[in-house]
């Protein structure tokens, strides 16, 4: 009885050494750190319909004014069109000479995001709560994106057929870039730059958002 108690401690003990260690469960800000706008993606990372399926359901979760639940999502993989998605988007407006993505770089899966209503300020705002919402929650899955509203809409629409107006879109993919975000004073320039091969988001110090 004690040796069996004995050697089965151990080889629990011995199989808990060789799982690989829990991961961190993130917390709120890491999240919001990580959550950069990626422009550049692993393609070794096949993102899927089920993975973007987990993104999509945070939409039953999350508020929306009046309750109206106005957003539809049309997902789209390399298998399902993001070739057709990536033609009609446009990256980094703000360093045009880099012409983004680079080649072997793109996105590979997409989540366009619909409205069944005309867009109005209340759409718009369910609009940001979702896509941020979305975001948040590739990020805690590993992954992450970008959102995009540099689209054409008419070409995006019979691409895929819509019967709603397509709002945004978002990328969704693994990161491989090196972004940093930098703090700037109110009145410096919120150009995002690039300075050896690092990306530098310049974000509004906490004291100068305060009124
Ligand atoms: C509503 C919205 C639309 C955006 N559209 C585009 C876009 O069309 N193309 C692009 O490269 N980035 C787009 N972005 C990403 C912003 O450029 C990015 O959020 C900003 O540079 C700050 O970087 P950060 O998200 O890493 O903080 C968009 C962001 C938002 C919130």
């Amino acid at each position: 009885m004690a040796d069996n108690y004995l050697e089965n401690k151990f080889e629990e003990l011995r199989d808990r050494a060789k799982r690989p260690a829990p991961r961190k469960a993130n917390t709120l800000d890491t999240l919001l750190a990580r959550n950069r706008s990626y422009r550049g993606y692993d393609k070794k990372v096949v993102v899927g319909m089920s993975t973007l399926e987990k993104i999509v359901a945070v939409n039953t979760k999350i508020p929306s004014a009046r309750n109206q639940q106005v957003l539809r999502f049309k997902l789209v993989t390399r298998d399902s069109g993001a070739d057709n998605v990536l033609a009609n988007i446009k990256m980094g407006g703000a360093l045009p000479e880099l012409h983004l993505p680079f080649e072997g770089t793109e996105p590979e899966a997409y989540i366009i995001v619909c409205s069944t209503e005309p867009e109005s300020k209340l759409v718009d705002i369910d609009l940001g709560i979702a896509a941020q919402s979305m975001l948040l929650k590739a990020v805690d899955l590993g992954l992450n994106g970008l959102m995009i509203g540099a689209f054409n809409k008419s070409a995006i629409t019979e691409a895929f057929a819509l019967k709603y107006e397509p709002l945004l879109i978002l990328a969704i993919g693994k990161g491989a870039e090196t972004i940093r975000l930098t703090e700037i004073r109110e009145g410096e320039s919120h150009r995002y730059y690039r300075e050896n091969d690092v990306h530098y988001v310049p974000k509004v110090a906490l004291a100068d958002l305060l009124l």
